[in-house]
Parts: structure tokens; sequence; C-alpha cells
């Protein structure tokens, strides 16, 4: 254990001020090692008092995200094998990849606090600032078939619902397939990604990215996203949400691998579907058309009701859908 965990342990012992004096005869180093390691905490978000002759003292803790945690939050889970966190990293997804190819198992989540070259959906690039937002990805081996694997997007997204209802009561809605969405401004997105070998899935590699605590956003996002802090009016702390998500995911990976289908989700998906007996413009390569959003299939397909009163199943990966008048 590094001095730095070894101080954390002490002062979450004890009720009162530690002295320096006593940090550094306990683990036998100098002032300015305790100093350092004491700035390190805090560097990390633990709230820690510091005063002269008394000592240091562990306030309530904010918003502290680490490995530590992290393992803390999820121990009794049982779901995850692993679970590892980086300060910094160029994607979680791609860190997933890399551990895919040299024979990870999983289920492992990688999780960062910043991210210098996160990707969006449709090639696009996504922005995780550090200290404020969630970035995580999921290796996952199922045994199921390769054209079933996109539906675990949607599993995602009911999750991350779940899991933001759990920690915060926030209500949010998805826009089909995979935004998570709270007054019509996206909360999260979710790319997945799947890496195949001889037609078979060799990994499936979901990567959530939450707005947690931004009060602001890139100009070219500012109209369409929001922040659970800005929604909540105060901070919220990140790795609550994130083991919140993991118990509502492994719940709900588990039913739906039992048909491999949405079967048993459709009811509760439909239920936050935000597009659902909506107006939506359906934006097919081919042409646009407008109608009616119904609802999805068992295997995730929108079905909207097309103006002559035709009923379509529009699929994710050909198409995607916004709202008449804006996002949603
Ligand atoms: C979207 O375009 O809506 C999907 C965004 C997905 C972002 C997440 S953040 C964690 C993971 N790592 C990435 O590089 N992207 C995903």
């Amino acid at each position: 254990m590094s001095l730095k965990d070894e101080i954390l342990e002490v002062l979450r012992s004890s009720a009162d001020f530690c002295s320096g004096q006593e940090l550094c005869e306990r683990f036998g180093v100098t002032r300015t090692a305790v100093w350092k390691a004491v700035a390190r905490l805090k560097e990390e978000g633990y709230q820690i008092e510091a005063r002269q002759n008394r000592g240091y003292r562990l306030m309530t803790e904010g918003d502290v995200m680490n490995e530590t945690e992290l393992r803390e939050a999820l121990k009794e889970d049982g779901f995850l094998r692993d679970v590892c966190y980086f300060r910094q990293i160029d994607s979680t997804n791609l860190e997933v990849r890399r551990r895919a190819d040299q024979g990870a198992e999983g289920p492992l989540l990688i999780v960062a606090d910043e991210q210098t070259a996160g990707r969006g959906r449709r090639g696009r690039s996504w922005s995780s600032p550090p200290g404020t937002s969630i970035s995580m990805s999921l290796l996952l081996r199922p045994k199921i078939r390769p054209e079933n694997a996109s539906m675990l997007t949607l599993v995602c997204a009911l999750a991350v619902a779940g899991g933001i209802a759990e920690t915060t009561g926030l209500k949010t809605e998805i826009k089909w397939p995979n935004d998570v969405v709270i007054r019509g401004k996206k909360i999260c997105g979710i790319l997945t990604e799947m890496i195949t070998e001889l037609g078979e899935i060799g990994c499936v590699v979901p990567g959530i990215g939450i707005n947690v605590n931004m009060t602001e956003f890139p100009e070219e996002i500012r109209e369409t996203a929001t922040s659970l802090k800005l929604e909540l009016g105060k901070d919220v702390a990140r790795t609550p949400v994130v083991a919140a998500f993991i118990r509502c995911f492994a719940m709900y990976y588990k039913v739906f691998l039992e048909t491999e289908d949405l079967t048993a989700l459709k009811p509760v998906y439909e239920k936050l579907l935000v597009n659902r007996d909506r107006e939506v413009l359906v934006l097919d390569p081919a042409g646009e058309w407008k109608g009616i959003a119904k609802g999805i299939t068992r295997t995730g397909e929108l079905i909207v009701r097309r103006e002559d009163g035709t009923m379509e199943e529009v699929r994710s990966g050909e198409v995607s859908v916004r709202g008449i008048y804006g996002y949603v």
C-alpha cells in the first residue's frame, strides 16, 4: 500500500485530528513526505482539514474517484472480475480493447477521470474534462450471436438511467437508441464496439460517458447537453454513480442474456423512451422522413408510424432520429 493510502486509512479510522508527528513516526517518513501524501489525497478530492499544532482530519468525503474508492464501492457487487482507474487516458474504450487483445477475460471495468481522445458515435469526438465527468468502458465476452450485441447499448442506457435515479433521485429518459436525457438535454452518451473473431463475438465494449459536475459545455453542444450538477443544483459524487450503474447493469445484463433480446426489458425501456408518441425525423441516408415513434421491437428497432399510417422498424446502425423541432 502506498504512503498516501496508508495515511488515508489512519485518517478514516480516527474521529479526531491526527498529528503530523504521529504519522511521521508511524510510517517512518519525514514531515514533507506526509505533507505531500496529504496534498495528493486533496488533489484526488478528499477534503482534509489541516490545523497547526493539531494535524490532519478527514472531513466528509466529497467527490473522490480513484481505484481504492471504486474497489471499495464495488466490492459486494460480484459482477466484475476487475476494475482499473486512470487519471488520464486516451479513451477507455481503446484501453479495454488493448486489454482484450492481451487476453483479459472480463467482465472488466475501466474508469478514467479524463480522456484525451474520447470517442463518440458516428466518428465524433467526446469531451471528458477532468474532475467533472465519468468515462467508463466494460469488457464483456457474452456467448451470444454477433447480430444481437447492439442491443447491449440499450441495456446500458437502462442501467445508466437506473444508476442515476438510485444515486441522485433524478428522473431520466432515453432518446432512442441510447442517449440518456433529462428535460430533453443529453446527460450521457454510449458507444458500443464489438470485436468479432471468425464470425463469433470476441468481445463487446460498451463505453459510457456521463456529464456529472460540468457547468459549461463546448459551443457545439451547449444547447443540447446538461449535467447532473446543473439538474440537481449541487455537486454529485461520481464513485457511487459508477457503482450504482454497475449494479443495475449486472441485473439487466442477466435478464438480457436469458433470451438474448429485450423481451423482458422492453416495457421498462418504453416507459423511459422520450420519443414515444412524439413526432420524429428519421435521418435515413436514402431520404429523411417523418413519423410518430410508437415503441421498440424486442430486438431494439424503433417502431415508427409513417404519415400514411404504415409501420416501419428503424435500425439504429443505419439511421438516427431526432425531434422535429430539435434534439428530442
Ligand atoms: C455518443 O456519441 O453519444 C457516445 C459517447 C460515448 C463516450 C464514452 S466516454 C467512455 C468511452 N470512451 C470513449 O472514448 N467513448 C466512450
